[in-house]
């Protein structure tokens, strides 16, 4: 069995190590969404990952709706984009951008317009807004004439993506944004081709991967799913029954590799009791598949490769407060924890700060 510090190819990219960091929202761009020059630096002291999947960046105005998160649908965005993959390149990394419609989850003082979904739902609780927190507003349901129109900006996304440097792009069709609302029962009440079986709920996922495919090719593309429990208030009567048929059907496209986000009941960020489907994706998806979640340490995450279930993981908390994650795993050093306070605030504090184990020694 491969170790963490094998290589391995994701499609046409190919990691020296099997640790990649997850995509992490950070809220360090600007109110239009535009990356800033901190954002350069964060990511080039992670260039150590084997890939590095870039936190969720909007495929359009419609799509975005947390404060501060980056863009990739105008030419300013692409442009503030391109250090940031270049300081990664420099730095001998390699960062693929992950491509987001917050679907249902957008707040229309930050889109400035009503939020869209599968149907017309609303999630329980609160967004983020620029002026706070703010109640969730039910979403209208996308018309099936609009649908082209998405699968457009999808596809300006990944050229965008592409333009600005980028290694590739991950969908991200996780955690209860607009995919993840079409692909589960529990949001996606539609009548039409989109809604009711699961291969009919399955079927804009297939069409978004298509058309960013024939923009990026598959060797440079990847997927996320989290296909266990509820996320962010979307969830599903039969798992299995739609998310085994999703993996089956990325498997044929020929995708760089399939990233799951599974929580489980120890959970530290999010718990639940439904079983992790992972040990049957791994049935059906024949290419690289990535787990996340929870792995908060070198045993953990190796217990994973040697148990045959992953080819790699995907670390989120402890590469946001890790910057130098792959050699302190390598010797098994004590790892900083992240301090949740200054996740999303802007600014270089709990960003650019977080010691590698060389900076702790010499302040020792
Ligand atoms: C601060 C923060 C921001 C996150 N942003 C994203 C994101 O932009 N896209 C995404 O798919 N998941 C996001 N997640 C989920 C993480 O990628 C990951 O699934 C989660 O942290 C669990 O992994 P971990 O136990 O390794 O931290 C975020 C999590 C945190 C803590």
């Amino acid at each position: 069995m491969p170790t963490l510090f094998d290589p391995i190819d994701l499609g046409a990219i190919h990691a020296p190590n099997r640790i990649l960091m997850a995509p992490l929202t950070r809220a360090r761009a600007t109110r239009e969404a535009v990356p800033t020059p901190i954002m350069a630096e964060y990511y080039a002291q992670r260039a150590g990952a084997g890939l590095i999947i870039s936190e969720a960046t909007g495929i359009s105005r419609e799509g975005l709706g947390w404060p501060y998160a980056p863009g990739l649908w105008t030419d300013e965005q692409v442009a503030a984009w391109k250090p940031v993959t270049d300081a990664v390149h420099k730095a001998g990394g390699r960062i693929v951008a992950q491509l987001w419609h917050m679907g249902r989850q957008v707040h229309s003082s930050v889109t400035g317009m009503q939020p869209v979904s599968s149907s017309a739902t609303r999630t329980e609780g609160q967004a983020h807004t620029f002026e706070g927190k703010q109640d969730f507003e039910t979403a209208r349901p996308l018309e099936l004439s609009e649908i082209p129109r998405l699968l457009d900006d999808y596809e300006r996304a990944t050229r965008n993506a592409l333009a600005a440097g980028f290694d590739g792009v991950q969908i991200h069709a996780a955690n209860g944004y607009l995919i993840d609302e079409f692909l589960r029962d529990g949001a996606n009440h539609r009548e039409d081709e989109y809604g009711g079986s699961p291969e009919n709920r399955i079927r804009l996922l297939r069409e978004i991967a298509e058309r960013v495919i024939s923009v990026a090719g598959k060797e440079r593309v990847g997927v996320r799913l989290s296909p266990n429990g509820a996320s962010q208030g979307v969830d599903d009567s039969d798992p299995a029954s739609v998310f085994v048929p999703a993996a089956r059907m990325l498997s044929d496209l020929g995708i760089a590799f399939l990233e799951l986000r599974e929580i489980g009941p120890d959970g530290t960020y999010g718990r639940t009791d439904v079983p992790k489907l992972s040990p049957q994706i791994r049935e059906v998806f024949q290419g690289p598949l990535i787990l996340n979640s929870d792995f908060d340490s070198r045993a953990k995450a190796q217990a994973a490769l040697d148990s045959g279930v992953a080819d790699g993981i995907a670390f989120g908390r402890t590469f946001l407060a890790n910057p130098d994650l792959p050699e302190r795993l390598r010797i098994d050093a004590p790892l900083n924890q992240s301090d949740m306070a200054t996740w999303y605030s802007q600014g270089p504090e709990g960003y650019i700060d977080y010691p590698t184990l060389d900076e702790q020694s010499r302040a020792a």
